[in-house]
């Protein structure tokens, strides 16, 4: 297995009152293999898409990376990366599908030049090798009639043509990674279902890894290799798909399966998580999820470790401790 990417102990601040700063993203540390899709699950607000701008530095100002964070792309230090350097990998190692689709593409520009813009600004070729490739990368994310298609505004293609367009200008300078940021929350389950599909797919195709970010477990079952599970600017619970599913340990991941709508079996209720995600200034001490957790008992003010619970399953809880004893989990 070759690690394409290794976040370590990544930390985002943003200003909060009286100097102080406060970390919606609070030392995050994973890693990407080669070929393999991660996905990043969790509610709104736990830090997944400062996670993701952050790979590329594209936090937004007065947000910050905290010194200490570390974020390895191969042998680059990509936080150490300014200016030049760090527009070659934009794009080039480390494609992005942004959260919204309707704000990242510009509503004045064709789709073909919003896909050659990124091609000609990585490759020396000529304009029409470029449009050329363009062609193909709507044929590739499945794009019917793409001769047409290159000369619509966005406003004139479907949702889930935009949706598919993206994909196509993030993958135009061939991306070792994809980073797709709730790449199918607006659009309906069919098209979500094709979408998924396509990446998954390209992933295979290009030995791509992607990082796949969603709130939606449900999405994730058949299409991810690892799940991340964030909560409150952490990781709160790691393990294979598999074996998250088989056996969701954290009682915030169970939370999450309990809120899952499920369209075969026996009708159920659904069980939302009580509450909500606190703010970022307001994270709460001791075990962040402790507020909002049915198996709380008290404990310290001190944060839960990542534990093992089991072979290649880590999980933040307290009760780590108990289910590695009685062997459980
Ligand atoms: N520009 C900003 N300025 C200040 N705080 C911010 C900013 N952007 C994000 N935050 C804080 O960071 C938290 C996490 O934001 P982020 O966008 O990463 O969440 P998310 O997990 O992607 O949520 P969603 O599922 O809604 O997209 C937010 O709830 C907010 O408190
Ligand atoms: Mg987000």
């Amino acid at each position: 297995m070759t690690t394409v990417l290794e976040v370590n102990n990544l930390r985002v601040s943003f200003p909060g009152p009286a100097h102080s700063r406060f970390c919606p993203v609070d030392g995050v540390s994973f890693s990407l293999q080669r070929g393999e899709t991660l996905a990043l699950v969790g509610e709104s607000g736990c830090g997944k898409s400062l996670t993701s701008l952050a790979l590329l530095q594209l936090i937004p100002a007065p947000g910050r990376i905290e010194s200490g964070s570390g974020i390895r792309l191969g042998d680059t230090d990509v936080l150490a990366l300014k200016g030049e350097a760090l527009r070659r990998i934009r794009g080039r190692r480390i494609g992005m599908i942004f959260q919204d689709p309707m704000t990242s593409l510009n509503p004045v520009f064709t789709v073909e030049a919003q896909i050659t813009e990124g091609i000609l600004a990585h490759f020396r070729i000529s304009k029409a090798e470029a449009r050329d490739r363009a062609l193909q990368l709507l044929q590739e994310v499945g794009i019917p009639d793409p001769g047409e298609r290159l000369k619509a505004y966005p406003h004139q293609l479907s949702g889930g043509m935009r949706q598919r367009v993206m994909i196509a200008i993030a993958l135009s300078a061939e991306p070792e990674i994809l980073v797709a940021d709730e790449p199918t929350t607006a659009l309906d389950v069919t098209v979500q279902a094709q979408i998924l599909e396509v990446l998954d797919d390209l992933r295979a195709r290009r030995g791509m890894a992607v990082l796949l970010i969603t709130h939606d477990l449900g999405i994730v079952a058949g299409r991810a290799d690892r799940v991340a599970v964030m909560y409150a600017g952490q990781i709160v619970e790691e393990a294979s798909t598999p074996r998250l599913f088989a056996s969701p340990s954290h009682p915030y991941t169970q939370g999450l399966f309990a809120s899952v709508p499920r369209i075969t079996g026996p009708l159920q209720r659904l069980n939302p998580i009580r509450g909500s995600v606190p703010a970022a200034s307001a994270w709460p001490t001791g075990c962040r999820f402790r507020p909002r957790c049915p198996k709380a008992f008290d404990r310290s003010e001190v944060e839960p470790p990542l534990l093992p619970v089991g072979p290649d399953h880590r999980m933040r809880c307290w009760l780590a401790e108990q289910t590695k004893e009685t062997g459980h989990g």
